[in-house]
């Protein structure tokens, strides 16, 4: 029983490993349906309010045509086509949508401005990424790594890169559902200090573990997946010279990847940078299951939103 109706989903670390994993089960259930082409419609009459401070490709795509398959409807709400871009409070906004819509996802910068909504909305409100998380992303990993892999305990997930959003949401999955995760970062790049915390009790809770370090070329030994992310997330663009030059010797590329078990599977949430996080031969290369993985998120999300509403 999932029984998350009328919640919010702002962090993967407010859900217990027994709803995680029923939500990976129900978005299974949902795939192979919709790959035999039949969409049941559990959502009929509800409207999904998607706001985005940022781009978006597969968030906004995979939300809206899952709110269609399951016979719901969803509005693109641009924050600079709302008032919300001429100041208008996010209180005030999430207090007036609430009268027209069943739940509110929202792409936006600091985490504070999601749960600031959260507070004030009477409905559900899903994170579509916020400067600290991305949980929507790491359940379709989670998927993703169970397809490949089979089951997820046991597992050695590394993730090379910046330790951003995607990074903190991968550590509080895998440590909430007992996988191993080690992150590799620069110096000065690591996950946030209070979100390696939550990932090791987690972990302990779990029996798995959660490793930082500097040495990308240790970290992938015995892998069974590699993940990365762009070293320049949005909101950083003026930092991104620094961060090619900080970032050069944390590309993921044959030789790096050469030191993980040789089924290895490469992730990464994209939009993808060839050449510089990751290089073409191993992006499109034969353990890559990038694809597999961003249409992932149509399916958990669609297992979320109609447990979710
Ligand atoms: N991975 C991901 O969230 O992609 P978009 O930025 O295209 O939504
Ligand atoms: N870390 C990236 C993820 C994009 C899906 C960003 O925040 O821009």
């Amino acid at each position: 029983k999932i029984n998350i109706k009328g919640k919010n989903f702002l962090t993967l670390a407010d859900f217990s490993p027994e709803v995680i994993n029923g939500l990976l089960l129900k978005a299974k259930k949902l795939k192979s349906a919709s790959l035999l082409g039949y969409h049941s419609t559990p959502l009929k009459g509800k409207i999904l309010g998607m706001i985005f401070e940022k781009s978006s490709t597969r968030t906004r795509v995979s939300f809206e045509a899952g709110m269609l398959q399951l016979g719901g409807n969803a509005l693109y709400l641009n924050s600079q086509d709302l008032q919300l871009g001429r100041g208008e409070s996010i209180a005030d906004t999430a207090k007036v949508l609430s009268h027209y819509v069943d739940a509110i996802m929202i792409r936006t910068f600091s985490h504070h401005t999601i749960e600031e909504l959260a507070y004030h909305a009477t409905v559900p409100v899903i994170n579509g990424l916020t400067d600290l998380f991305h949980p929507c992303q790491a359940l379709a990993d989670l998927l993703t790594l169970q397809e490949k892999k089979g089951d997820l305990p046991g597992l050695k997930l590394v993730y090379v890169g910046d330790g951003n959003n995607v990074a903190h949401s991968l550590m509080i999955a895998a440590s909430k559902i007992g996988m191993d995760i080690t992150i590799a970062c620069p110096v000065g790049y690591e996950p946030k200090k209070e979100i390696v915390k939550t990932a090791k009790e987690f972990a302990t809770g779990s029996g798995s573990n959660v490793t930082i370090t500097n040495n990308a070329a240790e970290a992938v030994n015995g892998a069974d997946a590699i993940y990365t992310d762009v070293w320049t997330s949005m909101g950083q663009e003026s930092e991104n010279k620094q961060r090619l030059k900080v970032f050069s010797s944390f590309q993921v590329n044959e030789s790096l990847v050469q030191n993980a078990k040789d089924d290895f599977i490469f992730l990464h949430c994209l939009p993808a940078h060839r050449g510089e996080e990751v290089s073409a031969d191993v992006i499109d290369g034969p353990n890559s299951a990038v694809f597999q993985q961003a249409g992932n998120r149509l399916h958990v999300q669609k297992a979320l939103l109609s447990e979710i509403m």
